[in-house]
């Protein structure tokens, strides 16, 4: 066993968490070892940097101070978590990584996005998801989902702009790079978009047997 690097992406509401533990339970009746988590986050001091991220606060956040958290928790989750985890052979399925950062802090913030390469190279080292699921839904359906949920965090109090260039960005990445992105449609009922997942089940135990 190799490990693989699967990561889920897509604004709030789109269903990544619910299907993550649907993946993940998939995969663990194969026998395959996984480790679900989640960013920013997935250790304590990351989890305590993504407080400081979500929290709406008195003080406005800079937009590179937002950036530069992102990442510090990245690197946290990184050597704590994810590096060990695909050393050891496990298939790593994470809610969010940098995808989002291109989308939220490039797309929907509009800090270059050579600068957020930048900081990719610097913390990953050229560590990339193998795989990457992209849960695609119009913007108005996913800010209600959240806003069903109750109290909004710092970025769901967002604009409609903000979440139309979000989720531009996700899909002009997915259409760049083909190979590394599968494109689920998260507007349709649950149960479709996990058939959709049992699709592409065969190819990820596929690699994370290869
Ligand atoms: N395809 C779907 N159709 C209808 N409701 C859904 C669908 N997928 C998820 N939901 C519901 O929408 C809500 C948000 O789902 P979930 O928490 O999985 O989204 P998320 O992408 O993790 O959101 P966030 O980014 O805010 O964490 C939940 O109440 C979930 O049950
Ligand atoms: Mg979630």
């Amino acid at each position: 066993m190799s490990g693989l690097f699967i990561t889920l992406e897509g604004p709030e509401g789109a269903g990544k968490t619910t299907n993550r533990q649907y993946l993940a339970a998939r995969l663990r009746e194969q026998g395959v070892d996984v480790v679900l988590s989640r960013e920013p986050g997935g250790t304590p001091l990351a989890e305590r940097i993504r407080d400081l991220l979500l929290e709406p606060g008195d003080e406005a956040m800079a937009t590179d101070t937002e950036l530069l958290l992102m990442f510090a928790a990245r690197a946290q989750h990184l050597a704590q978590v994810i590096l060990p985890a695909l050393a050891r052979g496990a298939v790593v399925i994470c809610d969010r990584f940098t995808d989002a950062t291109y989308a939220y802090q490039g797309g929907g913030r509009g800090l270059p996005m050579a600068r957020i390469a930048t900081l990719e190279a610097f913390v990953q080292h050229g560590l990339r998801p193998d795989l990457t699921l992209i849960f695609d839904l119009p913007v108005d359906v996913g800010l209600s989902r959240a806003a069903a949920r109750g109290r909004l965090d710092r970025f769901e109090r967002e604009g409609r702009d903000f979440f139309e260039a979000v989720r531009q960005t996700y899909l002009d990445r997915a259409a760049a790079q083909p190979e590394r992105y599968r494109l689920l449609d998260a507007g349709q009922p649950l149960d479709a978009v996990q058939r959709a997942i049992d699709g592409l089940l065969p190819s990820i135990l596929d690699r994370c047997r290869g």
